[in-house]
């Protein structure tokens, strides 16, 4: 079991495959020109499966792989297949660009629930926050999937003056569709242009539901982070993840592994453990594994306190969204 100082049991990795994408969104992506890292510095698919296989033999009962977007990665196919064969429940979070073209992969994989961005439902904001004409291919790869019988969750990401006029739009779409819809608290990160008057709180959120729709909780399981709804006779959800205003650290059961193989205890969390190196110079890799969750801080990293409207972005030590992948 690999389990932190505050007692929690860490059972779900997600690894980030590579810190490459086809969309640019600027809450993700630094401003400054990025340079993805190099293949020779990736985990190669033979390494992700190696360390895979360890993590799941210290406890680990899921994995989702993310990016940057991890479709983008030429052997994706082939590391979900391994990670398919191993027992836990595997899943992705995408942006929904590629999905047409891997829907033998996932089904062959009993991948069964995905996790799609999408942050606008107006084809030129879509281009305006990901800086690429791709709205029509995620929407009609959104429905393809639900046709599919996939469970498919949809991760809007809420910034004030930009989005925060479509929340009734996306409880809209859930009345016919079944689709999951959850929405994100904008949150900090390196050069992503944060601050906290863009952050559309859970309250606020709800406040903005209810002007329209009535709705009610639904249950809430162990270690998931969002706060699930619904509106009566709708076919879909909506939930909000409140990282920002009302976090669940006390309740964390994840583990992130970078792209380019160190883990990261927290997504807030300043320093990394370097699995890779250690994997490739030949040293046992579970005590590494087991120190650096031992070391996982209570809440945020430690990094800013719980009152989001007193952080100052530029205070934050950490990497970009996209070399963190989710
Ligand atoms: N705040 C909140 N969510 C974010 N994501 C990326 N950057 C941020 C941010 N700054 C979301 C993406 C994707 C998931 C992996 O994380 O929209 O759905
Ligand atoms: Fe790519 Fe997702 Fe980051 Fe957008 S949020 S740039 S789709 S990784």
């Amino acid at each position: 079991m690999i389990i932190d100082s505050y007692n929690r049991i860490h059972n779900y990795l997600r690894i980030s495959l590579t810190d490459n994408c086809n969309l640019r969104c600027f809450y993700c992506m630094p401003e400054e020109d990025y340079i993805f890292t190099p293949t020779s510095k990736l985990m190669q698919p033979d390494e992700i499966e190696t360390l895979a296989k360890i993590f799941v033999r210290e406890g680990v009962t899921k994995i989702r792989l993310t990016g940057g977007e991890p479709l983008v990665r030429k052997d994706a196919a082939d590391i979900i297949i391994a990670l398919s064969r191993l027992p836990v429940n595997l899943t992705l979070t995408t942006n929904g660009t590629r999905l047409h073209e891997f829907m033998d992969v996932l089904l062959k994989a009993n991948v069964r629930s995905l996790n799609i961005s999408l942050d606008t439902l107006q084809a030129h904001k879509f281009c305006v926050i990901t800086r690429r004409d791709q709205f029509k291919t995620v929407w009609d790869n959104i429905h393809l999937l639900i046709k599919k019988g996939f469970h498919v969750k949809v991760n809007v990401v809420v910034m004030k003056g930009l989005n925060d006029n479509e929340i009734l739009d996306f409880v809209e779409w859930t009345k016919e569709t079944p689709v999951h819809v959850r929405f994100i608290e904008f949150m900090p990160f390196s050069g992503n242009r944060w601050t906290s008057n863009k952050v559309a709180t859970l309250k606020q959120i709800l406040e903005k539901v209810e002007e329209k729709y009535s709705f009610i909780s639904l249950p809430h399981q162990k270690n998931e982070v969002a706060k699930k709804y619904t509106v009566p006779g709708h076919a879909g959800t909506f939930a909000i993840i409140s990282t920002m205003s009302a976090n669940f650290c006390g309740d964390c059961n994840r583990i992130r592994l970078t792209a380019d193989g160190k883990i990261k205890n927290c997504l807030f969390s300043k320093e990394e453990t370097d699995l890779l190196s250690a994997l490739r110079n030949r040293e046992d890799v579970a005590p590494l594994i087991h120190q650096s969750i031992g070391s996982k801080a209570k809440e945020l990293g430690g990094q800013f306190t719980t009152n989001f409207e007193l952080i100052q972005p530029e205070n934050i030590h950490n990497r970009s969204m996209i070399t963190i992948g989710g």
